[in-house]
């Protein structure tokens, strides 16, 4: 289990998360709602090491609050970034084996969890060697998840993984988000495409302005009409 409890995060005096407190269970597939700057990607920067919260984020016996990054990697969560973050110029292999820096030692294991994440995108395959920015955009995202699956996560956060893709491109990646899952990794993915993120998540939490307001299962909060209003438009 991930759990986030009282979670609280300044920049400089601006408080960007107030005592949030959320969890996604082993095996769960859980959704952060909330308009542009809710809050949502300093939840993961927060859980990933990169930003230093107060409150405590747990996964399973760790603290994470005070880990570095590479240890939280350790500890089975990994983070996605928003807006992928690759090295472009790299190849789309190079971009991919950096995710095994943690595990770098087990050279084996690495290959084998290449050919699944091969199995996974077949097309990064065809297209290792080639540089990540000649990639598309869905491509390119393909190759951010790759990445972050290379870190052995027990827990992923994605963070707007359809974000700027096109309609059938986008669906594809909810499609590969939901065998992650079923494959038995826990996610908790960052969206703003709601109703295609609702429909594969199990539970889901909806933030505004650095705070929890809402939660519940996926199926009640796509019927909730205030969710349909402000995150669906319908
Ligand atoms: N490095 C930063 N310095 C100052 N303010 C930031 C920084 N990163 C994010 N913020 C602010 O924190 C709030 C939450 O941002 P963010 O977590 O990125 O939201 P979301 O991912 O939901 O769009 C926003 O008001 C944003 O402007
Ligand atoms: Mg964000």
């Amino acid at each position: 289990m991930l759990k986030l409890e009282r979670v609280s995060l300044n920049y400089g005096s601006f408080r960007a998360l107030s005592d949030i407190s959320l969890q996604a269970r082993d095996g769960e597939l859980v959704v952060l709602l909330g308009a542009n700057g809710a809050g949502k990607s300093s939840i993961f920067r927060a859980a990933s090491g990169l930003e230093v919260a107060t409150g405590h984020i747990r996964f399973g016996t760790h603290e994470l609050i005070g880990l570095r990054p590479s240890q939280i990697v350790q500890a089975g969560v990994v983070h996605c970034p928003e807006g992928r973050k690759l090295f472009p110029g790299m190849s789309v292999l190079r971009n991919l084996v950096l995710g095994a820096y943690v595990h770098r030692a087990d050279r084996a294991g690495n290959r084998r969890r290449l050919e699944e994440i091969f199995g996974l995108f077949p097309i990064l395959d065809q297209k290792k060697d080639d540089p990540a920015g000649s990639l598309s955009g869905g491509q390119q995202q393909m190759v951010a998840i790759g990445r972050a699956m290379m870190g052995r996560p027990r827990a992923l956060l994605l963070d707007e993984p359809s974000l700027g893709l096109a309609p059938l491109v986008v669906r594809q990646m909810f499609e590969v988000i939901q065998q992650i899952n079923r494959a038995g990794t826990t996610v908790l993915l960052a969206e703003q495409n709601a109703f295609a993120a609702l429909k594969v998540a199990h539970r889901a939490y909806v933030l505004e302005l650095g705070r929890v307001v809402l939660e519940g299962d996926s199926d009640a909060l796509l019927r909730n009409p205030d969710i349909r209003r402000a995150y669906i438009g319908a």
